[in-house]
């Protein structure tokens, strides 16, 4: 029998690219090869099957795919002149992109190192955080994500997402707090030898948001126990709570913050760590080589990075992440009431979307009735409170939360018969 494209490339990928990811799909029923894309949609290469992407890559599509003003930033950049640029040598769009940065960073973090992608601003806020302090001890998340790089990698404490075990970085100096939004738990395992405490501001499986109180106590409590707070905003950041950074809506200064994913436009790698001014002469000028990578912080990156920023904080842009967010609660709510039993209330803030699963075996089946009913999901929790994942793109209409829903309320009905 013939096969399509898209076993031709899964068959390949399998035997000579990564051979986990294909058979993740081919086990769960999902097979799907990306070919045309357009806001918030994407079609399979055959352009069978349309999807509506909820998961946006954790926030790397947060402005829909070939956002057009995106692809005329990277023209624009191209036709320009623009290249890597050479890392020794100042350029204009790297020194704007430093400047939109800090006019845009929470209180105090008036500096900022551009890099390759997230994984590396983390790695950097870590091994920033041990040079400004003169401590090793970092404390994170045992739940968390912050990479695959380095400390960040090591600091990632997921285990099924997390490579600590796999490639023997549990020697690192990395410590792990259990419960997210505890500050009894941190106040006991903050001492005079941690570095630093990494987080993101809301819990990396369920989503769940800490108590209010929760993240300005723990940068009071990092300040007066001389540990830095790193807060990694590269889901949580860009708007995407509806706020430029989730940490904007407790107030909450921390001493770094790492911003990703979405800063690329979904179409050249970006990230950065925006850091206060002392650390940044601590760590970064006090080196020659403080700060190196040839290919990060170039021209053409620095343009895209500038127009997310601009995209993002536009009142539109917001107006309409308000308007996706009364959206979500409506109809996420009416699906509540008609499928007691299945849907219970869950975390909603921004773009942020999440619907409780009264019974957790269905986190496992989920994705493919989804799937089947034309919407991609970001993933379920495999920590409590079990929850279905959603990051919509921010700037579709409202219509995208009723295509949501409606598959949302046609897979509970199957999952209910
Ligand atoms: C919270 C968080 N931090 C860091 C990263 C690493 O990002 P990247 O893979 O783009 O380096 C991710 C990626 O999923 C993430 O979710």
């Amino acid at each position: 029998m013939a096969i399509n494209p898209t076993q031709a490339l899964l068959t390949g990928f399998a035997e000579r690219a990564n051979r986990p990811l294909a058979q993740r799909q081919i086990a769960a029923g999902t097979e799907f090869a990306l070919g045309r894309r357009e806001g918030p949609h994407i079609w399979n290469l055959e352009g069978t099957h349309r999807l509506l992407d909820c998961a946006t890559t954790g926030g790397v599509h947060s402005l829909g795919h070939r956002h057009p003003e995106l692809l005329a930033a990277l023209h624009g950049a191209l036709d320009q002149g623009y290249d890597a640029g050479i890392w020794t040598m100042p350029n204009a769009p790297l020194l704007a992109l430093h400047d939109a940065l800090a006019a845009c960073a929470p209180q105090g973090l008036t500096r900022s190192v551009v890099t390759l992608c997230a994984s590396q601003a983390n790695d950097l806020a870590l091994l920033c955080a041990q040079r400004a302090t003169g401590r090793r001890h970092i404390l994170a998340f045992a739940h968390g994500y912050h990479g695959h790089l380095g400390l960040a990698g090591a600091a990632t404490g997921s285990e099924s997402e997390g490579i600590r075990t796999h490639f023997a970085l549990n020697e690192a100096p990395i410590r792990f707090f259990h419960t997210h939004g505890d500050l009894a738990e941190l106040e006991s395992l903050i001492d005079h030898t941690t570095a630093a405490v990494i987080l993101e501001p809301f819990d990396y499986e369920s989503w769940r948001l800490p108590p209010a109180s929760f993240l300005p106590a723990l940068a009071q409590l990092c300040r007066q126990r001389g540990a830095k707070l790193i807060l990694d905003e590269t889901r949580t950041g860009l708007m995407r709570s509806g706020q430029m950074w989730m940490c904007n809506h407790t107030g909450t200064a921390p001493d770094m913050l790492v911003a990703g994913k979405g800063l690329s436009g979904g179409l050249y790698p970006v990230g950065a760590l925006l850091m206060t001014q002392e650390i940044h002469e601590a760590c970064i000028n006090s080196h020659a080589y403080g700060w190196a990578n040839s290919l990060a912080g170039n021209e053409i990156a620095a343009t895209i990075a500038l127009k997310v920023l601009e995209i993002v904080q536009r009142p539109q842009t917001i107006a309409n992440i308000a308007a996706l967010e009364a959206a979500t609660r409506q109809r996420f709510a009416a699906l509540i009431q008609r499928h007691q039993g299945i849907f219970t209330p869950a975390t909603i803030q921004g773009g942020i979307a999440t619907i409780g699963l009264a019974d957790p075996s269905h986190a496992a089946v989920l994705h493919k009735r989804l799937f089947d009913r034309g919407v991609l999901m970001h993933s379920t929790s495999t920590t409590e409170p079990h929850v279905a994942k959603f990051l919509p793109v921010l700037t579709a209409g409202p219509a995208i939360i009723d295509e949501l829903a409606n598959a949302l309320d046609s897979a509970a009905h199957s999952l209910s018969n």
